[in-house]
């Protein structure tokens, strides 16, 4: 018997990373799994697999989510579980930034997530059930140097405490987390931050640097009906970064 047996769940970002990592475990575990992406060749790969359905998304387009849940709810009948999980990333210090770079990763960040929260709630409250997991970072926590990320992402946890006092009256459960340093294509693309990212590594009280499986697994847990009684949470998965 699966966790989530039974389970309609959209994953955003669901085609690379940690959100591919989820859409396999969430499918082992019994889930329906729509991995929604920008990105549609990795999208067909993913989809190879059985129960994983890909489908475009730029999550920073309400069009695109209006479509989406329309579709979802006609294919698979009803969302119990949105993983808000699609993000960018930049290693512009502050002298660096300008306004273009601010709006780019606080549209598909922080925009995007909220408006993931807009179109599926509803969708979640026809049958006063869902669950939402919002993927913040260590970096809205710890200062790290990514500054209009951890901007971003900063306002990914602002608006996990909202929504959750919004919508507990509505049978919807909003959790965010916060990975430290989880080696994936984002991490592995981060040239002029490599020494930086040893030097997280040699400091974490875990002693290694995070891998896709250890957010999905934590997140399972908050997506699925054992964290019945959770919502507004903050969860760190970052091996004690965070507590240094
Ligand atoms: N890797 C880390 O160290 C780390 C740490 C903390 C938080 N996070 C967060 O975890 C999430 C997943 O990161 P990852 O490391 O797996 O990155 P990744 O780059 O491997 O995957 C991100 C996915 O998001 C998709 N995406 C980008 N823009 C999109 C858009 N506008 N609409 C829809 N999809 C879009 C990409 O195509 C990609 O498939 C991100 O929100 C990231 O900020 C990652």
């Amino acid at each position: 018997m699966g966790r989530l047996n039974e389970k309609v769940a959209i994953i955003t970002g669901g085609a690379s990373g940690i959100g591919a990592s989820m859409a396999t475990l969430f499918r082992n575990e019994g889930a329906t799994v729509i991995a929604a992406d920008i990105n549609q060749e990795a999208l067909d790969k993913i989809s190879e697999h059985e129960n994983i359905h890909g489908m475009k998304l730029d999550v920073s387009s309400e069009e695109d989510w209006q479509a989406l849940v329309e579709n979802v709810e006609s294919q698979f009948g009803k969302i119990d579980i949105l993983i808000n999980n699609a993000g960018v990333t930049s290693e512009k210090t502050i002298d660096q930034i300008n306004y273009k770079d601010w709006e780019f990763l606080s549209k598909i960040n922080g925009f995007g997530a909220m408006m993931g929260i807009k179109y599926v709630a509803p969708a979640m409250a026809k049958n006063n059930s869902g669950s939402i997991v919002n993927l913040s970072s260590v970096t809205a926590q710890v200062g790290m140097g990514l500054n209009s990320y951890s901007a971003s992402k900063g306002s990914v946890r602002a608006i996990s405490k909202a929504a959750a006092t919004q919508y507990g009256r509505n049978g919807i459960r909003v959790n965010a987390v916060f990975p430290g340093v989880i080696e994936t294509p984002m991490t592995k693309n981060l040239d002029s931050s490599k020494d930086a990212l040893n030097r997280i590594n040699a400091l974490t009280p875990l002693g290694r640097l995070g891998k896709p499986e250890d957010v999905a697994n934590a997140i399972l847990f908050l997506a699925s009906d054992d964290a019945a009684y959770i919502t507004g949470a903050e969860l760190a998965i970052d091996g004690g970064y965070s507590a240094l």
